[in-house]
């Protein structure tokens, strides 16, 4: 069977390595792809939201599943697109694809399901934003809408933080449309994990969890980014913990898109925070995380591609369970300078086959480009993914740490205390 992936990043690459592991899987190719899917098959130059050229393609090509890597083509409506021409997709429709392009939409739905998150009001007006802090405990956490890259939420110290926070997303417009209204939500104290979980509209099936690191510098400082680095299992994440987030999350939101005519299909990712009581959400993305996947697909024994059909099909109650390494994982990320506020591009990157040669170490290309003259470069914020598995996580990162210092690359940076929390 063909198999187009959506996307670029270093999530995309280690779906494809998997999948590309598959017997049934007879050609992988990317749209757009990058340079580490370039040597697993055929890139076509064709971007994750064009979703009408997309389909064009696909039906063209007679591929036999799409999997849908970043929110922004799914929210751009490729599940549908494919949909009208009848290829199958492993990936949330437009409407479905709310439970992350929208908070608002979000929120309002855990309330109408009894899915325990923090409590929270929706704005559209600065003034009355401002009066309900009066009300409230600090800190205080405003988030932007719509979309913004992970970049649109605020926690608040204080009441003048918060304050200009309210001002820069309605007034200010700092993050486009996708803060035409806010959030305001309660702070959850506790710890954060990230939990996956596949969905073909009724049924899901849990996948294995994931600790991430979104602040950029060592010892969690600096600013927020997409995610620096990532481990799993996650040790906070215990089989009770999954099985009350299976129950009290994931099965409510299941039942409810279906009834409410947007039935999810493709990877339910919830960011928990595990408090005293319980996981509580975070908030819900409809893909898999990134770097989490890279760290994820490191551990999967079983093959990807007959789970994916299924769920894209709706056929995940009759599929077989998913079997993992209990081996640990882990992935560093490796950064552009500057990242996540202005990353230097075009620096030139060498030494990743000597980086591929340490033991249990697979090196993900997330934003690179491969020059005419042959050099790679970076190209991207977030540029490389280095993963390890090892018999303990000590072992994993000890190895990802080597790969990583085989790496020729001075325009680069990376967070040296990966897995630090479970580390002890
Ligand atoms: P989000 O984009 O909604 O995942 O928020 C980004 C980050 O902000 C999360 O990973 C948390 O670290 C933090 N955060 C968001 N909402 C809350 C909350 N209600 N309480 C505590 N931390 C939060
Ligand atoms: N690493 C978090 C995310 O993918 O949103």
């Amino acid at each position: 069977m063909k198999i187009l992936i959506v996307g670029s990043g270093g999530r995309e690459h280690a779906l494809g390595w998997k999948l590309k592991q598959s017997p049934l899987v007879t050609e992988l190719i990317s749209a757009p792809g990058n340079p580490g899917l370039a040597a697993l098959g055929r890139t076509v130059a064709i971007k994750a939201d064009d979703a009408r050229e997309l389909a064009a393609f696909a039906l063209r090509e007679q591929i036999g599943l799409v999997v849908i890597g970043p929110e922004a083509a799914a929210a751009a409506g490729l599940a549908d697109a494919l949909s009208k021409v009848g290829v199958p997709c492993f990936g949330p429709s437009q409407a479905a694809a709310e439970l992350e392009s929208s908070k608002a939409f979000m929120k309002d739905f855990c309330a109408r399901h009894g899915v325990p998150t923090a409590e929270y009001r929706v704005f559209d007006d600065a003034v009355r934003a401002k009066a309900y802090l009066g009300d409230r405990e600090p800190p205080f956490v405003i988030k932007a809408d719509g979309l913004a890259a992970g970049k649109g939420v605020v926690i608040a110290a204080t009441r003048r933080e918060a304050d200009e926070a309210i001002d820069q997303i309605l007034f200010l417009r700092k993050f486009g449309t996708a803060g035409q209204r806010i959030v305001i939500e309660d702070f959850m104290p506790g710890e954060e994990a990230s939990f996956f979980a596949l969905c073909d509209g009724e049924t899901a099936i849990p996948l294995a969890a994931a600790q991430d690191h979104k602040r950029a510098y060592d010892g969690d400082k600096g600013p927020n980014t997409g995610g620096m680095g990532a481990y799993s299992p996650a040790p906070i994440f215990t089989d009770e913990v999954r099985e009350q987030t299976m129950a009290r999350i994931i099965a409510p939101t299941l039942a409810g898109m279906k009834a409410e005519g947007r039935p999810f299909v493709g990877v339910l990712f919830a960011g928990l925070m595990i408090t005293p009581e319980g996981p509580r959400l975070i908030e819900f993305n409809v893909r898999f995380g990134d770097p989490e996947c890279q760290t994820l697909m490191r551990r999967l024994n079983s093959d990807l591609m007959p789970i994916l059909l299924a769920a894209a099909k709706g056929e995940l109650a009759a599929a077989s369970a998913l079997e993992w390494d209990a081996r640990p994982a882990v992935t560093v990320v490796y950064a552009a300078q500057g990242y996540p506020d202005e990353p230097l591009t075009g620096s030139v990157i060498r030494g990743l086959g000597e980086a591929a040669g340490v033991e249990g170490v697979e090196v993900f290309h997330a934003g690179t480009k491969q020059d005419e003259d042959g050099l790679l470069r970076a190209a991207g914020g977030r540029v490389l993914n280095i993963t390890a598995t090892g018999d303990t996580l000590k072992q994993a990162v000890a190895r990802a740490y080597a790969a990583v210092d085989r790496i020729d690359w001075p325009g680069g940076f990376c967070r040296r205390d990966i897995a630090w929390r479970a580390l002890g």
